[in-house]
């Protein structure tokens, strides 16, 4: 078993507040990491550490440190397979997916390292004479980075790569529940030859981290906060960085609605339901929330969703299962407390029991041995409305709502009315309804015959009102989280022209108008 530290800078000091075991989910008896967790003041060191080095890094020209980058993508590349193995063995998630996470790191280098030789800003035309006006992405300075650990690797990434890219310095604090994955990642870009102080990763708990934010933010440490996590914590991080006139990037969850309309393809909407309301036990911020089907294809959609659910093979995360256990105790019990919310009007399918599966509560053709970890039955509920608890929060686990209407403005309306906003996927034949949808819902994603989940590196990733503020990760629109315009103006006139007041004006005769008798 390892011991998983903080690493700061040289010559930083994490006090070791308390120490936490980070457990594999599917074998409760297997310790990944113990884990020593520093306090506030540790959060605060590893930030003025930061600003300490950020400068140096900032004066790398730009395409150096895409080499930088380059380097991490091959580095990460290079050790694929043992970083999904520890992705897989600390939070679950079954080894395809992880894979799948892993090469997502790679995919966004390899978007980045090209960055470095672009970063562009723009020349931009003066209205007075002998004057010539720029633009400039300068970076941010010190950028605080709180992650959750049902992507461990690829969601860190997607702040890590283009922070450093764009010339920032990073702290990092990850889950405490996946410690171990942090830690390699750290020793994998730092291998990549970036100067100490840079990257620093910080291992607190989530009281330790907001008292220590709270404090670098008011040295002015820090410049620029990401967060991906909960809505609710996401609103204190909100609040927070308000105090100090600062935006942060938020990445919050998602009731992640899917239409399946009367000319759907019903069996390609049954294996994107599938896959994205119980992929990865349903904890994707894009899992599917509920499964919005039309009247007419009701009956014939539950039918075909339940019977693929019953017969998905489910368990051991090494081998070919659709999902694994829940991520950490915490998240079954707080998955548990949301099984309270079915009720009497609901009907629950795809599956022979609730909750756990254990031995008075099996689960036909599990894989493995239920009894080593925290893996729950995958639940349809049928029969959900917007008066329910289950139709308006986020679940985190392995359970879809299903709501039928009958026109597309009702869907629409029912899709948007969680106040979410993550993604949203429609499956029709119809462009005008894929188009009328796109433009109804509020969701910053939207899939047409594609599930709510599995966004390509380099779109803009994020969400709207419950989902976040606005702020896009990913691809070019993440440089605006990392980077400020400066505007430059430069007049070689030699005199002083007043912008708005000097400037020359042509005389137009507006009077004009075309001889139509000719
Ligand atoms: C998350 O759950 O925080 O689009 C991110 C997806 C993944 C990322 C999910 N590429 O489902």
């Amino acid at each position: 078993m390892r011991t998983v530290r903080s690493a700061l800078a040289a010559g930083s000091v994490a006090p070791v507040a308390a120490t936490l075991d980070s457990v594999n989910p599917a074998d409760l008896t297997d310790v990944v990491a113990s884990v020593e967790l520093t306090s506030a003041d540790g959060f605060v060191a590893a930030c003025r550490a930061a600003k300490a080095a950020q400068p140096e890094w900032a004066a790398v020209p730009a395409p150096v440190r895409g080499q930088v980058v380059s380097a991490i993508g091959r580095i990460v590349a290079d050790n694929k397979e043992a970083l999904a193995a520890l992705v897989t063995r600390e939070v679950g998630k079954p080894y395809s997916e992880s894979l799948g996470e892993v090469q997502e790191v790679v995919d966004t280098c390899d978007f980045f390292l090209g960055e470095g030789r672009r970063l562009y800003g723009e020349t931009v035309p003066s209205e007075m004479p002998d004057k010539q006006l720029f633009t400039f992405r300068t970076p941010v300075g010190v950028a605080a980075v709180i992650t959750a650990g049902n992507f461990p690797v690829a969601v860190p990434s997607w702040y890590l790569v283009p922070a450093l890219l764009c010339g920032n310095a990073v702290v990092w604090k990850p889950a405490e529940y996946a410690a171990a994955c942090a830690q390699a990642m750290y020793e994998l870009f730092a291998a990549a030859g970036l100067p100490d102080g840079v990257l620093q990763v910080v291992q607190a708990d989530g009281a330790a981290t907001f008292d220590g934010l709270s404090t670098a933010l008011g040295e002015r440490f820090v410049d620029k906060v990401g967060f991906t996590g909960s809505t609710a914590v996401g609103e204190r991080i909100g609040e927070l960085c308000g105090r100090h006139l600062q935006s942060p990037c938020l990445e919050l969850g998602g009731k992640n609605p899917m239409v399946v309309t009367p000319s759907a393809d019903l069996a390609l909407a049954v294996e994107g339901a599938l896959f994205s309301g119980f992929g990865t036990a349903g904890q994707r911020c894009t899992s599917l929330g509920t499964v919005l089907v039309h009247s007419s294809v009701h009956d014939s959609f539950v039918q075909a969703f339940a019977a693929a659910v019953e017969s998905a093979p489910l368990g051991d995360p090494r081998e070919d299962v659709l999902y694994g256990p829940l991520l950490s105790e915490r998240f079954a019990h707080r998955f548990e407390s949301y099984l309270d919310w079915i009720a009497a009007q609901h009907r629950v399918l795809g599956s022979s029991a609730v909750g756990r599966i254990s031995p008075s509560a099996p689960r036909k053709g599990f894989v493995g041995d239920p009894d080593r970890g925290l893996f729950y039955h995958p639940m349809i509920v049928d029969g959900v409305g917007p008066g329910d608890a289950i139709f308006q929060e986020e679940t985190f686990g392995p359970l879809v709502g299903v709501c039928s209407y009958d026109t597309l403005d009702e869907a629409i309306a029912l899709a948007n009315r969680p106040g979410y906003g993550l993604s949203s996927a429609i499956y029709t034949t119809d462009p005008t309804e894929a188009f009328r949808f796109r433009s109804g819902v509020s969701a910053g994603m939207v899939s047409v015959n594609n599930s709510t989940s599995g966004a390509e590196a380099h779109l803009p990733f994020g969400g709207n009102g419950r989902s976040g503020n606005g702020s896009r990760q990913s691809g070019r629109w993440v440089l605006d989280q990392f980077t400020r315009w400066q505007a430059m103006n430069w007049d070689y006139s030699g005199r002083l022209q007043k912008a708005q007041m000097d400037t020359a004006a042509i005389a137009p005769n507006l009077s004009f108008r075309l001889d139509a008798s000719a």
